[in-house]
């Protein structure tokens, strides 16, 4: 039924209401959250208002709420679960793999097997250490670029995401009013939280420019330890880097000995060996997470074996890198099981699912006469309510900004057409998915923009093209 609204409150006000009507034990479930979790929620990056869907199981593609709705499972755990829920191999080996104990502080044969598979995949990892998330990962990889080259500095970009701590999420969204200038960005610290002293030890580089990202290195070079980058923006809408900005970075850090990470917790996906592959640019350093570990937590870091020898329990001052659940037995399990079902063939199945995702999504878009457009590559996928490009983060906060409350309203729309995805509307395909549980998920656009038109005619106008 087409929404009238007179006010994006009126509209914000219908659209929950109708939500939590269609979903009323997770409102109960919410309501009984926000006694134990501020707002509600132990996950800020899960949340959504006026509250989440409370999620029962998960089968293949699939996803069931506690209301009993079925959704299609575009979300993946923010992209970790390659092969969707419950993989019938990877239930087996974390089954027989508890059985016999989920954690020990040892050495296991299955720590070796899960690092054999990633260096013969990825080459530039001579050397590798398991952790128990993707921001350790980014962290100990900081810390062994720090290490060697006895500077302290990091580069990271504007609207790169490296996990949940200070230096990973400063600038991660370039906020008007206190971004400063595009070509030369300032240090945005994300919350209160951040000390000032530590956003001393960021420079902030603007996505996509290889001229200004040169120079920078260039004019900081005695101090910088390291450059780290996503090769596609993820928490900032899926932008993919340009091979002219990935392959500046490398020149530029090579020449300066500056440390080059390249964070894959997202991308390893890309490509049998990540993105690094598939741009054809070398690290010298990698962070994973993610897929990896078949959906169970893990991060790793390596790269040049004689970078990683700071970790060497023999040097004279070791690295410090101690993690209680660092290699454990169910992470490394799960993602062995994972990962040898991962090959060239899926990575290109996945893309193409998501090709015709962004290309049924762009349709849509352009059917209901809505300014909107996806962006990503491969198996990932974002949709922003704008019709500019979008080559960076500003462009992407831009877009968020420009449509307001919009983006959620949508994102609510869609679950209650049984697409379930991230509410920032980022989507990735795993292996049970189908060209049918794509293409529903374009019809839940195209429904949704029918029932929201009317409205936005009376609340963001300039939403219509
Ligand atoms: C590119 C990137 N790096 C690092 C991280 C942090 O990983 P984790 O959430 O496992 O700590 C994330 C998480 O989303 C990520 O997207």
């Amino acid at each position: 039924m087409p929404l009238q609204a007179e006010t994006i409150d009126d509209l914000r006000s219908r659209i929950h209401e109708h939500y939590q009507r269609w979903a009323p034990r997770s409102a109960a479930l919410a309501a009984e959250a926000r006694r134990s979790f501020p707002g509600g929620d132990t996950r800020m990056s899960a949340h959504y208002a006026p509250h989440p869907l409370f999620i029962d199981s998960g089968e293949g593609a699939r996803v069931r709420d506690v209301d009993g709705h079925e959704l299609v499972d575009f979300m993946n755990n923010f992209t970790s679960l390659i092969l969707g829920h419950a993989d019938r191999e990877v239930v087996r080996a974390v089954s027989e793999q508890v059985a016999r104990g989920s954690a020990v502080g040892a050495a296991t044969t299955s720590q070796l097997e899960l690092a054999e598979i990633i260096r013969s995949r990825v080459p530039s990892m001579e050397q590798l250490r398991f952790t128990a998330s993707g921001s350790e990962a980014t962290l100990m990889a900081i810390r062994c670029a720090r290490a060697n080259t006895g500077r302290r500095k990091i580069m990271k970009m504007e609207g790169g995401y490296h996990g949940s701590y200070e230096l990973a999420e400063a600038s991660l969204v370039p906020l008007p009013g206190l971004a400063g200038p595009a070509d030369a960005p300032d240090v945005v610290p994300i919350d209160a939280s951040h000390s000032p002293s530590l956003m001393d030890d960021v420079l902030v580089c603007p996505f996509n420019e290889p001229d200004a990202a040169a120079a920078l290195i260039a004019r900081h070079a005695s101090e910088l330890a390291a450059v780290i980058v996503e090769p596609v923006l993820g928490s900032m809408g899926m932008i993919p880097a340009s091979r002219e900005f990935l392959q500046a970075l490398r020149d530029e850090t090579a020449e300066h000995d500056v440390v080059l990470i390249l964070d894959e917790v997202i991308t390893l996906r890309l490509g049998v060996g990540g993105a690094q592959s598939v741009y054809g640019v070398t690290p010298d350093l990698t962070s994973l997470g993610k897929i990896i570990g078949g959906g169970l937590p893990i991060g790793a870091f390596g790269g040049r074996e004689e970078l990683m020898r700071v970790f060497h329990p023999e040097e004279p001052r070791p690295v410090m890198h101690s993690s209680t659940f660092s290699g454990n037995p169910l992470s490394m399990a799960a993602g062995v099981a994972t990962m040898h079902q991962v090959d060239a063939e899926l990575i290109d199945r996945l893309g193409a699912l998501g090709q015709r995702l962004r290309a049924g999504f762009d349709r849509a878009f352009e059917q209901a006469g809505v300014r909107g457009r996806s962006t990503g590559v491969g198996s990932l996928t974002n949709l922003h309510l704008t019709d500019a490009p979008i080559a960076d983060a500003r462009d992407a906060l831009q877009g968020m900004i420009g449509a307001g409350a919009i983006g959620g309203l949508l994102h609510l729309l869609m679950l209650e057409r049984g697409v379930f995805a991230a509410s920032r509307l980022m989507y990735c395909t795993s292996s049970p998915m189908t060209e049918g549980d794509v293409d529903h998920a374009v019809s839940a656009l195209e429904d949704a923009l029918a029932e929201l038109v009317p409205a936005l005619e009376q609340v963001a106008p300039q939403l219509l093209s």
